[in-house]
């Protein structure tokens, strides 16, 4: 399936890490009474996962196998909070740790890992009218998204980002830990031969760096508006 079988609307949100890609998309879906897909919730929820169960990260069959025996499920909270299930138990809150950010790219990096997300992904958007983010959907996920988006920020500006979203979890890391984190982590993204994180030709550049998110939401719902 691609977005012209959609019956509605993809709107596609790349971006690397910390450039504010969760909080606008969500922002945007609620303003157009759009859902939201976290995609990144999904390769967070496996590398959880993985964790738990003690998996092999390097082990692509295993972690495959993991992969398709574990039900995930996304909700909306009203206000459009995303609550993410696995095998039934909420694990929202534990999707954001440390551990899992530094193992997610990579169990993402696995082109069958990748297989099975993006086919998932693709039949939670089947209805369209859907904004989705992530880092290879509007190259990979949905070439034919009409509206494709990708969100940018200084390097600084996202560790800082970073920095308070974790704050408000209740860890204290500093910046430079985290700006060293999020650059790795983007690098592997950007590397690897399946679904890598790159810019669709078509997309819609911003840089977040010196806007508030309201400012960032206004931007795309201009775009939007304006070629729907
Ligand atoms: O919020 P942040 O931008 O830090 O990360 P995220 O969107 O939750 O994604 C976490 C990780 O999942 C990324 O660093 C990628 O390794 C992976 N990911 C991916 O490979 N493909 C996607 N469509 C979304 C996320």
């Amino acid at each position: 399936m691609n977005a012209d079988e959609a019956a509605g609307p993809i709107i596609a949100v790349d971006g690397p890490a910390g450039a504010g890609k969760s909080t606008v998309a969500r922002r945007v879906a609620d303003a157009l009474g759009f859902l939201y897909l976290d995609t990144g919730a999904m390769y967070r929820a496996l590398a959880l996962k993985a964790l738990a169960t003690g998996a092999d990260l390097r082990d692509e069959e295993a972690l495959v196998r993991l992969l398709q025996e574990t039900d995930l499920v996304l909700t909306a909270e009203p206000g459009g909070q995303v609550r993410v299930w696995m095998d039934g138990q909420d694990v929202t809150d534990e999707l954001r740790r440390p551990a899992v950010n530094a193992a997610v790219s990579q169990v993402a990096g696995f082109g069958r890992v990748r297989e099975e997300m993006v086919r998932r992904q693709r039949g939670l958007a089947r209805g369209g009218r859907i904004v989705v983010d992530g880092r290879d959907i509007g190259t990979n996920v949905f070439p034919q998204a009409p509206f494709k988006f990708f969100l940018t920020a200084s390097l600084e500006t996202r560790a800082r980002r970073r920095q308070q979203d974790l704050a408000r979890m209740g860890y204290h890391v500093d910046t430079a830990t985290l700006a060293e984190e999020i650059r790795h982590r983007d690098a592997l993204d950007a590397a690897r031969p399946y679904g890598p994180l790159r810019q669709a030709p078509d997309a819609v550049v911003i840089d977040t760096t010196d806007m508030e998110v309201d400012a960032v939401v206004a931007e795309i719902l201009r775009v939007y508006r304006q070629r729907a």
